[in-house]
Order: C-alpha cells, then sequence, then structure tokens
C-alpha cells in the first residue's frame, strides 16, 4: 500500500458490538456491514469467530456477501480461535485473520499467567497456524501502551518474523498521549527488523478522551491503517470514531495529506442507521455527527453561518452528510405538522408546552417564509431558557438526543 494511504479498518461489529447496550442481530450487522462497505472502509471486523455461535454466523454471512472490504475475524492466540476464525472467514474475497495476545507484565501476570519467553513462543506459533489458513495476518499486543518497550519490540519482531502482515498497536485500556503513542510507533519502525514491510495500524480506547488524537499523532509516526468505530462505541469509554477520525483528515488535509477510501458524505446515515439499531446515539455536542454539531444557537453566530457558513462552521454539514435546509414549515403548517417535526427532532412536547410552541411557531412563521430545523430548535432553547417549556425533553434516539 502506498505510503500516503491511509487504510480505514473498521470494528463496529467487533470491539463495538460487544460493549454494554450495543448487541445488533444477525440481520443488523449483516445491513450495516453493507452500508460500512458504501461508505468504504477498507477492513471490515466482522465479529470474534470463536465468541459465539452468532458471532460465528455472522462473520460467514458478511464473508460471502460483503465483497468490496477485507473480512477479519479475531482470534485469541490459541489454535481453536484460529482455526474457528479462519473458518468463519474462508469464504470472504479477501480474508484477514487478526490475532492477538497480551504483550504488558500486568497482563502476563494476572490475566494469562505466563511469563515474556512463553508468551514470545505463542504469539509466533499461532500467527505461524494462522498463516498458513490466509496471507493477510494482523497481529496486536494486546495492551501494547504499558508494555515495556524493549519487549514489545521483541514481540512485535516475532510476530512479523512469523509472517504477521499488518501490526496493530493498541491502546487497549485508553492510557496514552498523544506524545508518547506517536513515540511508540517511531520506536518500533526504528528498532523492529522487518517493520517496513508490514502496515502499522492504530487502536485507541478513549478513557481519557484522546483517542482521536492518539490516533491521529500515530498517522504521524507512520501507521498507515486506523482501527475506529462508528459513533465511537466500543469497551468502556468507546474506541476512537472513524467519523472524526475521517473529519480531521479532510479539514486537516494541511497537516494530515493522506488519501483513503470513504465516502464522508455517508457518514452521517451509517452513523443514524446505527443509532437506530443500538440503545443510544451519540451525545449531541458529539463532533460531526451529534445532534447539535451544526446547531448554532448564539445570535452572532447564527448571523455569520448566515452570511458566510465558514465564519463558524469548518466542515458543510452536506460534506459528511448531515441534512441541512430541511424547509420543513411555513406558516401554512398546522399543529400537528410542528408537533411531528418537533419529535423528529428530539423534543416530546405535552398540549400545553405545544400551544406555547405553536403560538411562538406562528408569530415566527409570520416574520419569516421558511422554518428550518435549527429555527425550531432555537425556539424551544428560547423557550427552555425561561422555563416556559418544561417538558421539551429530547427523546433519546431522535436526531437531537443522538
Ligand atoms: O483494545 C484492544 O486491545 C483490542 C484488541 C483485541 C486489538 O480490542
Ligand atoms: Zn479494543
Amino acid at each position: 500500500m502506498s505510503q500516503d494511504r491511509i487504510a480505514f479498518f473498521d470494528t463496529t461489529l467487533r470491539d463495538g458490538e460487544q460493549s454494554p447496550g450495543c448487541s445488533m442481530t444477525h440481520h443488523e450487522k449483516l445491513e450495516l456491514a453493507h452500508s460500512l462497505a458504501g461508505l468504504g472502509v477498507d477492513i471490515l471486523e466482522a465479529g470474534f469467530a470463536i465468541a459465539s455461535d452468532g458471532d460465528f454466523a455472522a462473520i460467514t454471512a458478511i464473508a460471502e456477501e460483503v465483497r468490496e472490504p477485507k473480512i477479519a475475524s479475531l482470534a485469541r492466540a490459541r489454535r481453536e480461535d484460529i482455526e474457528r476464525a479462519a473458518k468463519a472467514v474462508e469464504r470472504a474475497a479477501r480474508p484477514r485473520i487478526h490475532v492477538f495476545l497480551a504483550s504488558s507484565d500486568i497482563h502476563l501476570e494476572y490475566k494469562l499467567k505466563i511469563g515474556r519467553e512463553e508468551a514470545l513462543e505463542q504469539a509466533a506459533e499461532m500467527v505461524a497456524l494462522a498463516r498458513s489458513y490466509v496471507d493477510d495476518v494482523e497481529f496486536s499486543p494486546e495492551d501494547a501502551t504499558r508494555t515495556d518497550r524493549e519487549f514489545l519490540c521483541q514481540f512485535v519482531g516475532a510476530a512479523i518474523a512469523a509472517g504477521a502482515t499488518t501490526i496493530n498497536l493498541p491502546d487497549t485500556v485508553g492510557y496514552a498521549t498523544p506524545e508518547d503513542y506517536a513515540d511508540m510507533f517511531r520506536s518500533v519502525r526504528e528498532n523492529v527488523p522487518g517493520a517496513d514491510r508490514v502496515i502499522l495500524s492504530t487502536h485507541c480506547h478513549n478513557d481519557l478522551g484522546l483517542a482521536v488524537a492518539n490516533t491521529l499523532a500515530a498517522i504521524r509516526a507512520g501507521a498507515r491503517q486506523v482501527e475506529c468505530t462508528i459513533n465511537g462505541i466500543g469497551e468502556r469509554a468507546g474506541n476512537a470514531a472513524l467519523e472524526e477520525i475521517a473529519a480531521a483528515l479532510r479539514v486537516r488535509a494541511d497537516a494530515y495529506p493522506y488519501a483513503h477510501n470513504l465516502k464522508l458524505e455517508k457518514l452521517y446515515p451509517v452513523s443514524r442507521q446505527l443509532t437506530e439499531r443500538i440503545s443510544f446515539g451519540p451525545a449531541p455536542n458529539k463532533a460531526v455527527v451529534g445532534g447539535n454539531a451544526f446547531a448554532h444557537e448564539a445570535g452572532i453566530h447564527q448571523h455569520g453561518v448566515l452570511s458566510n457558513p465558514l465564519t463558524y462552521e469548518i466542515m458543510t454539514p452536506a460534506s459528511v452528510g448531515v441534512p441541512t435546509n430541511r424547509m420543513v414549515l411555513g406558516k401554512h403548517s398546522g399543529r400537528h405538522a410542528l408537533r411531528s417535526r418537533l419529535h423528529e427532532l428530539g423534543y416530546r412536547l405535552s398540549a400545553a408546552d405545544l400551544d406555547i410552541a405553536y403560538r411562538a411557531f406562528t408569530e415566527l412563521a409570520d416574520r419569516k417564509k421558511a422554518i428550518y430545523d435549527l429555527d425550531l430548535i432555537n425556539l424551544v432553547a428560547h423557550h427552555q431558557r425561561h422555563e416556559d417549556l418544561i417538558s421539551a425533553e429530547p427523546v433519546a434516539g431522535s436526531e437531537l438526543a443522538s
């Protein structure tokens, strides 16, 4: 792969789906996999084949049906996991097995109860086994960011010598800062024989809110694959959010001049699709896909945006697929239309509150030809500030709540 291209590795269906509130049915996983392919992800981690029969069946079906991206299954560095993963991806156009084994002393001692030497041997043996099934093997030293650096380099070197084609350096517990995450990539590139022959990959968790920043720092330090999830779902505080990385690469192409395959205008639709299938959506103030990401409430901001969106918007909503300028209502619209649009926007109003909102709406509609979503959001916000709309709470899963 060209050094100037970033591959997007989506793990919404694996690291994302395994986290609380995010499980999906077989059918939902397949639908989302098709959408992720349409979005342009390069590698789709479809599940953890040995984890359950459901995961195995979903990976198998995705491997058969979704042909554009590489399809990966996760596997622990164990024979039975690798055999199961190999079986699950065998019908894929381009199968990948993703083998992981912890490398930090704390994981080796308390979780695996093995020493460094044994871990080294196991990693090499299992990567070689995975290579006997597929040409494309990714290896992850779990908890890489808390692993002794010299041992990490040895560990990664052993996996490369055994045939790994991608080396992923996960910040499993979201511990790293951008400086030390980038430094780890530089150490591996400088000190591990064969590191120049493999793709280095990022995998960041968001426990300190740094997952995307760490990902970008690693790209600067030579990573050319980024692992991420839609809406940033994932274990605990989540994984690096795909849409945020993609938007950063677009908006700050001056600092990150890398090509990639994503169609950014599909970001929001895919984010919505995921939200509709799991039990929560992104916070309203979530970057790129949150309900308020392109809402302007302050008068000064609104005025600026109306004269020139670039005054307060660093990307257009349309560029990431957020629908805009939906001229939903006008002075001829009735109470019912208002209630249903407010509901779509996330506000469920009592009959009394709807009366207040409708009066304000008709006054506005008299002055203004077209009432946009933003006008309605501002109208509700204004009345909430003055405490006369008490029940206008964003509805979970609505456009605003998500
Ligand atoms: O966070 C992590 O370390 C993982 C690995 C399995 C790559 O998800
Ligand atoms: Zn993870």
